[in-house]
């Protein structure tokens, strides 16, 4: 039943993590190095992410976050039992591919790797909170991108379908929430980041990604396949970084400009939604020169195996023009670049804060998949600083939460089913596109700093109390 002032019985508040951002350990039990391990601080971050720069080994003299991001894999029963204390439904988090794979080829899994999150579902089922587990959060197993040249390569569909399985048949009585890829639609943006993608000199961009996602999609599909297989309560959804993009002005230009850019990351979700290859992408790869490779029983793979839910982040809206003068003013905003809205604020980091375009933009989801939608990560990153007597008065980090969750009440109030929100990164973790520590997510203050000082303590902040009668509440006090 939907209560005006709150959300349906049963929805599903928590918060929302990243192997790689939080467990630390990043070697230890026998993983395997991964994409996101090679990613240091400083200047060499972009053009590795980006695919530009090769990278198989940590280098000397850079400092790499995840290597012990937020020590979660030794004190995840204490941080835990702190979600639990703010009255945690969920707790969304991912499997390190390489905890389980430690080369991503290996014949047999890793014990001790499966062990460890049978450790942390455990610790989860003995506090109530219910798991949502995404099966690859921006990392590969390095060894897939040296020897096959990562999702290039079709036979990591194979590598990752028995990633999945093995995963799906070991965690099949803990685990019924399961995302594929998390934020699929990065691997445009950040294709080392997305898919491990690292760029030969003269290779077409554009093709290499196109096809990499295909084998993206089929590789999900089978997951999605081999998930209703094993565990027949299964809910598997995919995710999608979205923000409605608006059109800076009337100008038909601009509209059909936004609705591109839209379309463009739709694209991924239309395929796990629906079933197949919208029809607007013909077009698309016949004006860029993109042909992608298919093998027979692709279409029915994709088309008899799509998603249960919509998962999705958001953070904010974009906004495109075509009018080269209006374009110098651009935003950054989680990796889109974005013009800068006028009517909007902006986060410390250029991100822009549009709690209306949260409702807008679950409403266009709803509309366009019909499937219930999953919140699995909003939030605002800030520096947070210590007052005198130890404590964190993030206010300005509650106003950004109240005025989101208000707007997504308001959806649901349009009609739109949403069946939980997990806000990003509960307790302060590593952020995936700096990799900074100091801009902090958390209701959770952790003691480290960029340079990988700190003792790692856990202090609450005010938002922690905060966020606790929310979730006690089911969102009538925000
Ligand atoms: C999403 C990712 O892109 O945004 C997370 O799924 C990430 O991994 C989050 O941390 C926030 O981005 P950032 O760069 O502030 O950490």
């Amino acid at each position: 039943a939907k209560d005006k002032n709150g959300f349906p019985k049963g929805f599903l508040w928590g918060g929302a993590i990243a192997a790689n951002q939080t467990e630390g350990a990043y070697l230890e039990d026998g993983k395997g190095l991964t994409t996101v391990d090679l990613l240091p601080t400083g200047e060499k971050r972009f053009p590795i992410m980006l695919g530009d720069l090769p990278s198989y080994q940590p280098l000397e003299g850079e400092f790499y976050p995840s290597h012990e991001a937020i020590d979660f894999y030794h004190r995840y029963k204490e941080d835990i039992a702190l979600f639990a204390e703010m009255g945690f439904q969920s707790l969304r988090l991912s499997i390190s591919w390489a905890r389980i794979f430690p080369n991503g080829d290996d014949a047999e899994p890793n014990e001790a790797g499966l062990q460890f999150y049978d450790n942390l579902f455990d610790e989860l089922q003995k506090h109530g909170i219910e798991p949502v587990v995404t099966l690859a959060h921006f990392d590969v197993p390095v060894h897939l991108v040296e020897a096959y040249g990562s999702w290039k390569n079709r036979k990591l569909i194979g590598f990752f379908e028995k990633y999945a399985k093995t995963v799906f048949t070991r965690y099949k009585d803990k685990v019924k929430y399961w995302l594929t890829f998390n934020e699929i639609n990065m691997l445009l943006h950040l294709p080392y980041v997305g898919a491990g993608l690292v760029f030969k000199e003269g290779e077409d961009e554009q093709q290499v990604k196109y096809q990499a996602a295909h084998h993206q999609l089929v590789a999900s599909a089978l997951a999605v396949k081999a998930g209703h297989e094993i565990i027949p309560d299964a809910q598997i959804g995919c995710m999608l970084a979205a923000g409605m993009t608006y059109a800076y002005s009337s100008n038909p230009n601009d509209v059909w400009d936004a609705m591109e850019k839209d379309r463009e990351s739709f694209f991924f979700i239309d395929v796990q939604s629906r079933g197949e290859y919208p029809s607007y992408a013909e077009r698309f790869f016949q004006d860029n020169g993109i042909t992608i490779d298919m093998e027979e029983g692709d279409t029915e793979i994709l088309k008899n195996h799509t998603v249960d839910y919509i998962g999705f982040s958001y953070y904010s809206s974009r906004l495109t023009s075509t009018d080269p003068k209006v374009q110098e003013n651009t935003t950054s905003g989680n990796v889109f670049g974005s013009i800068s809205n006028p009517y909007l604020e902006k986060s410390e980091w250029g991100w822009t804060i549009d709690p209306k375009g949260f409702r807008i933009t679950a409403n266009q989801l709803y509309d366009r998949y019909q499937k219930p939608l999953f919140v699995v990560e909003n939030g605002l990153g800030a520096v947070d600083e210590l007052d005198s007597d130890g404590q964190v008065s993030d206010d300005y980090r509650i106003e950004y939460l109240r005025a989101h969750m208000k707007e997504m009440r308001e959806a649901v109030n349009d009609g739109v089913d949403i069946i939980g929100y997990t806000s990003w990164g509960p307790i302060d973790i590593v952020s995936a596109s700096t990799g900074e520590m100091k801009k902090r997510y958390g209701y959770i203050y952790v003691d480290r700093d960029n340079e990988g000082k700190g003792s790692f303590n856990r202090r609450k902040k005010k938002s922690f109390d905060w966020y606790k009668q929310v979730i006690e509440s089911n969102g009538e006090n925000l």
